[in-house]
């Protein structure tokens, strides 16, 4: 649906690896030329027309992702995008709220920017770490789960949508035993708030991370939604201008009480636009029905390709619109690179989830990710061209 938006979109490309990033629409682009051609200006320093207009866009962009993500009473502070958001989180809240024998939970289907972080506070501070269980379709063991809860269970940080198998985690379920038991809930949304409706309030998060590449905006931005009772005990990691209120000779400060309190210097001010716009421009279309329509795309997938024998997948009942597989006998890289012979774009790896092989028993798969602006079409066309056995020495 709405291919005629998106420039990159034309009969010679088939782009299936959105899980890494997504096109972007002429609106999203339009904004931030717009920003960068008629009103170049910074944020809450100006008095005139166009640093106005500056402000009134960056500052309506915040109110835009809460109403998206049904966040009343939070923080949505600006970031670069997950990975800066989950290493914010970890680094100017948990450092200070946790302590040595602290137990985190995490799970071995999660990226490197939900467990490296982790890691670290493991070597500073000597927190645990220990995995939740998966089930034999790589998904969350909830059961399993259930049965790791302790009093030294401090976190569970969590991804909403897992980037290779595509699952959806039930965490609501997650984030009633967390509020029962005193946990923290982090959830990585990078791959859940771009093609669903996502709840904050309602699914009852802590922090909530994603960025806006990933949903049709621009690079370099992306939120760390935080509850705000919570929020107010984050110390902000960076200092500099735009965040402070005044100083003074002593060496005393004092912040701002809003969220530029965590956004020192000048921010990424196009893409909070560019993000704005692509917020808009998802709403307009309906998230369930975005959702709907993948899932159903995936299937589609699922039901072409099982009629090839050559074929291992690995996530074919998983509710979104990812599907990780392998030809047998070709190098996943080598699939990916005969694909692109065909003008197909897919990714293939490890995709940064690298304590997942352990699980699936291989170290790497290719990924198609689906978005809305793709079609049965262009399926078709994936599913004729895996249809060879000749791939090797078409790639050679
Ligand atoms: N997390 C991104 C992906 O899955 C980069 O491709």
């Amino acid at each position: 649906m709405n291919r005629e938006d998106f420039p990159m979109i034309s009969d010679k490309l088939i782009y299936f690896d959105n899980g890494a990033t997504t096109l972007k629409s002429n609106s999203v682009i339009n904004s931030m030329i717009d920003y960068y051609s008629k009103f170049t200006s910074n944020i809450h320093r100006g008095d005139y027309d166009a640093a106005l207009m500056t402000n009134e866009l960056y500052d309506s962009a915040r109110d835009t992702v809460r109403e998206f993500v049904n966040a009343k009473d939070s923080e949505v502070i600006f970031t670069s995008g997950t990975t800066m958001s989950i290493n914010y989180l970890v680094t100017s809240f948990m450092k200070n709220h946790l302590k040595k024998g602290d137990v985190v939970l995490l799970n071995k289907a999660e990226h490197a920017s939900n467990v490296l972080p982790w890691f670290r506070l493991k070597e500073e501070i000597g927190i645990e770490i220990e995995y939740i269980p998966l089930t034999e379709e790589f998904e969350i063991d909830l059961d399993s789960l259930e049965k790791m809860i302790n009093n030294k269970v401090k976190v569970i940080s969590i991804a909403h949508v897992s980037n290779v198998i595509g699952d959806v985690r039930d965490i609501k379920s997650i984030s009633k035993l967390c509020k029962s038991n005193n946990i923290y809930l982090c959830v990585d949304g990078a791959q859940s708030i771009p093609h669903m409706s996502v709840d904050f309030d309602g699914l009852g998060i802590d922090f909530l991370s994603f960025s806006a590449h990933k949903m049709i905006g621009p690079t370099g931005v992306g939120c760390l939604v935080v509850r705000r009772e919570l929020s107010k005990d984050m110390k902000p990691i960076f200092l500099g201008g735009g965040m402070n209120l005044d100083f003074y000779n002593d060496g005393s400060y004092e912040l701002h009480s809003d969220e530029t309190r965590f956004e020192a210097g000048t921010p990424p001010i196009g893409e909070v636009i560019g993000l704005r716009e692509a917020i808009l421009y998802l709403e307009k279309i309906g998230m369930d029905k975005i959702h709907k329509y993948e899932v159903e795309l995936k299937k589609y997938l699922v039901s072409k390709l099982e009629k090839n024998n050559k074929i291992i997948m690995y996530n074919k009942t998983s509710h979104s619109g990812i599907l990780s597989f392998n030809v047998d006998g070709v190098f996943a890289q080598d699939v990916s690179i005969y694909l692109n012979k065909h003008n197909i774009c897919v990714r293939a790896g490890n995709h940064c989830a690298k304590l997942l092989d352990e699980e699936i028993g291989v170290s790497n798969t290719v990924r198609v990710s689906l978005y809305f602006y793709n079609t049965k079409e262009e399926i078709d066309k994936l599913v004729e061209v895996l249809d060879n056995d000749n791939i090797l020495r078409e790639v050679i």
